[in-house]
């Protein structure tokens, strides 16, 4: 089935902030945001700003009711700047003026002095400074110093990863509107209306019953509106608490590329060593996280990539430690997968690094360590392990010795042009990793006439949560699609949502859902069991808009059961509440069971590398992915898709550069590469795997938002392999992502 939201998209009468008609008197507000990466901030002067055509008021933080402050996890975020700037980019001043463009360029009027202080963009220079947002973190399973000493062979270095700017095709932005008795409401594009709700409240200083917050939709988020959209709702909402008219906000691509966070970049120290027969005895890996000027989700993101640092592998001995960095910039953020790519590419080097020095296929080393079922996570949580049936499955249908021996004889007949091969296991834990976030709940009416209406915590981002949730209810009711309708994610009607995140929001939504759907069913079945003459509700199902009674379909259609319920005065709508069962997890400790499942994967990818120009294409992915069984194959399909290809992107070309100073260089669409449709590989096949294994997803459809990305990666060694190819191991590589094609080219023609 389709995404229900396909239709409105392609007309282009899909809703999003920016198209939501404006009320009159509204106001427009833009950022005057640092010019500099450190200092102290001395003098601001707004006058000639104030005096701007059109202005109608600059406020700064002096000016605000509540706190000055926005950061969730650690209070060290202030909404507007104070006495110090931390970023290029962080806001200073809100602007506000009767239209946009008056209010930009009344911003370009205003001047600041600001005292330079050292400028550090370098996660490791910041651990060395001391300067962490929270005290390092570390996962230990076994001895990995007693391992080391008993290992047959054992490699070290170094495996680094850029960020990746997020770039939905919606920016960021927001729109408070007054509501009666000093009430505010809030259009934002937001994956987390919540967060959106309890920003707002703390720097207007309102409680939360007085603040709704309304989501229709995103034009995509990809982590990066989990907590940076929060900024944006309460600028907007300071301005309309000062001018008391309703203030809009909308980004422009490039001051929503400067000033908002992106993907963490790390910097790792791994050492890996395995036994005689490649088994991975003993990990160490030591992350540098590059956090940015303040903490976001960074400490939550860094927890990750530790619950990832061994993949898909079982390591029985491994230490893996975390450093969370403080840097001069934009604070990074959620960014699909969660920091769990970062820690996967570091063991994925280290294992190509083995494979490469022991002259055997990074494949042998990866297939050999696969994760079984019993086997324990550093974590301690037992696998429920697919791992090997993803490759087994892959396997046998792409034959991986085939594609490598088609590579191998390619390359023994081309000079320039080089074709590499490299396998990507996955393992993806499912759950947020703070387990008091694994709840949702679901409010639904059926109307007198049949239709029915949702409404639920989850945002629709493009993922396609709604149209799930919709199919959710429509199996319970036994009714087609089109008699159930999602309504916009509201906090009047849904409150305490979680994020839309961690790939959780069709399971947790979708199951609320299903106990509001089977509360009233079983109303209804009461009025039902009457009107049929059934002995029991047990004999009575609901199919096509009818009752049946022991499966043969009775005359007694939908419309009249719901109408009859209601003139016997019974409740057609029921609001539920669901929470993840037996999902634990103690950090005193660093152990338990933090993910309702796992989602397990193999991919193969292969590349072709022009050797004399550093160009490369990506040929084919094709992966063997574990859906448990998918509720909606359309929209899953293009998940693995969309998955890949970002995951791809990161791999490949896109390069978040900022300089010395701290500033954002890859600015603009210019600078900053993104894969277009030439950029997708000509084959992606997505196999199935074939599984009778229950889980704790909803209708045993496996969440799928982030796992495929990490796919991606293989793009990486398999351009890797395909330059090995080419030097014949002549140049050692560093394992250094995104790996463009001027690293290709430079990299091969360094001497
Ligand atoms: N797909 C689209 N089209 N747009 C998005 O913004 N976000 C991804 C993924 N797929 C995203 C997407 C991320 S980061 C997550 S966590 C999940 O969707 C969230 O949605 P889900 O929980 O419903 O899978
Ligand atoms: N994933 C995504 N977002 C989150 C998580 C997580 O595990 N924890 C907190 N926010
Ligand atoms: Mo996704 S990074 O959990 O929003």
């Amino acid at each position: 089935m389709k995404n229900l939201d396909s239709r409105s998209h392609v007309r282009g009468e899909s809703v999003y902030l920016d198209d939501i008609p404006v009320v009159r008197g509204t106001l427009y507000a833009c950022v005057f945001d640092s010019p500099a990466a450190h200092g102290r901030l001395v003098f601001i002067n707004p006058s000639e700003a104030e005096r701007s055509e059109g202005v109608e008021k600059i406020i700064t933080a002096q000016d605000l009711i509540g706190e000055n402050q926005i950061g969730g996890i650690i209070p060290d975020e202030p909404l507007l700047a104070e006495s110090e700037v931390h970023f290029q980019g962080q806001p200073i001043a809100i602007v506000v003026a009767e239209t946009e463009e008056l209010a930009r360029k009344a911003a370009k009027k205003i001047t600041v002095e600001i005292e330079a202080l050292p400028v550090i963009t370098d996660p490791r220079v910041a651990a060395a400074n001391g300067d962490l947002i929270i005290p390092p973190k570390k996962f230990v399973l076994g001895n990995t110093a007693a391992a080391f000493a008993n290992c047959q062979h054992v490699f070290e270095g170094r495996a680094g990863t850029g960020g990746q700017e997020h770039l939905y095709i919606e920016t960021q932005g927001a729109y408070a509107v007054h509501a009666e008795n000093g009430g505010l409401k809030i259009y934002s594009s937001t994956q987390g209306p919540t967060a959106v709700q309890r920003a707002v409240c703390r720097v207007t200083g309102l409680p939360m019953h007085q603040v709704e917050v309304d989501v229709q939709r995103l034009g995509g988020g990809f982590g990066g509106k989990e907590d940076q959209a929060n900024a944006w709702a309460g600028i907007c909402a300071v301005a309309a608490q000062l001018t008391k008219r309703p203030v809009k906000y909308a980004l422009h691509r490039m001051e929503d590329m400067r000033m908002t966070g992106k993907r963490h970049p790390y910097s790792a120290d791994y050492k890996i060593g395995l036994d005689r027969d490649l088994n991975i005895v003993a990990y160490e890996a030591t992350f540098y996280q590059n956090a940015g000027a303040s903490c976001d989700l960074s400490p939550a993101v860094l927890e990750r990539t530790l619950f990832h640092a061994t993949n898909a592998y079982y390591v029985p001995n491994i230490t893996a430690t975390a450093y969370c960095c403080r840097t001069n910039l934009p604070p990074n953020t959620a960014f699909r997968g969660f920091g769990g790519p970062q820690g996967m590419f570091v063991i994925e080097s280290a294992i190509a690094h083995a494979a490469e020095r022991l002259g055997v296929r990074a494949s042998d080393i990866q297939q050999k360590n696969l994760i079984d079922d019993g086997d324990e996570f550093p974590y301690g949580q037992i696998a429920e392990s697919d791992a090997r049936t993803t490759w087994t499955q892959a396997d046998a249908k792409y034959d991986f010795t085939r594609l490598q021996k088609e590579a191998d004889e390619f390359n023994a007949s081309s000079k320039y042009l080089k074709k590499g091969v490299a396998t990507m296991p996955v393992c993806f834990g499912i759950s947020f990793t703070k387990t008091p976030m694994n709840q949702a709940r679901s409010l639904v009416h059926v109307y007198t006439d049949g239709s029915v209406a949702v409404s639920t915590g989850a945002v629709e981002m493009g993922q396609g949560v709604n149209t799930k949730i919709a199919q959710v209810a429509a199996e319970v009711f036994g009714l087609p699609i089109e008699m159930v309708r999602l309504h916009t994610t509201n906090t009047l009607r849904i409150a305490n949502t979680s994020p839309t995140a961690a790939s959780a929001a069709a399971d947790l939504n979708g199951k609320a859902t299903q106990m509001a759907c089977e509360s009233i069913r079983e109303r209804l079945f009461e009025i039902a069991q009457r009107l049929v003459e059934a002995e029991s509700p047990e004999q009575l199902s609901l199919a096509d808009g009818y009752v049946r009674r022991n499966g043969e379909r009775t005359s007694l259609d939908w419309q009249t059961l719901v109408m009859d319920a209601h003139l016997e005065r019974v409740n057609l709508s029921e609001h539920a509440h669901y929470a993840t069962p037996g999902i634990n997890f103690d950090w005193s400790t660093a152990k338990g069971h933090p993910f309702a499942y796992h989602v397990y994967g193999t991919a193969i990818v292969g590349v072709t590398v022009d050797c004399l120009r550093g160009r490369y294409e990506v040929d084919y992915v094709k992966c063997c992915h574990d859906f448990g069984s998918s509720m909606n194959t359309a929209v899953d399909h293009g998940q693995i898709e969309g998955g890949i290809v970002q995951g791809l992107g990161w791999m490949t070309m896109e390069e978040v550069f900022y300089d010395e100073e701290g500033r954002l260089r890859s600015n603009a669409l210019s600078t900053y590469k993104v894969p277009d449709i030439y950029s997708v590989p000509e084959t992606i096949e997505i196999l199935p795997l074939q599984t009778d294994r229950k889980n704790l997803a909803v209708f045993n459809s496996k969440a799928v938002g982030e796992p495929p990305l990490m796919y991606g990666i293989g793009a990486y060694f398999a351009i890797r392999n395909a330059v090995n190819a080419f030097t014949k191991g002549g140049v050692v590589l560093p394992f250094d992502a995104p790996f463009t094609p001027e690293k290709v080219l430079m990299g091969i023609y360094e001497k």
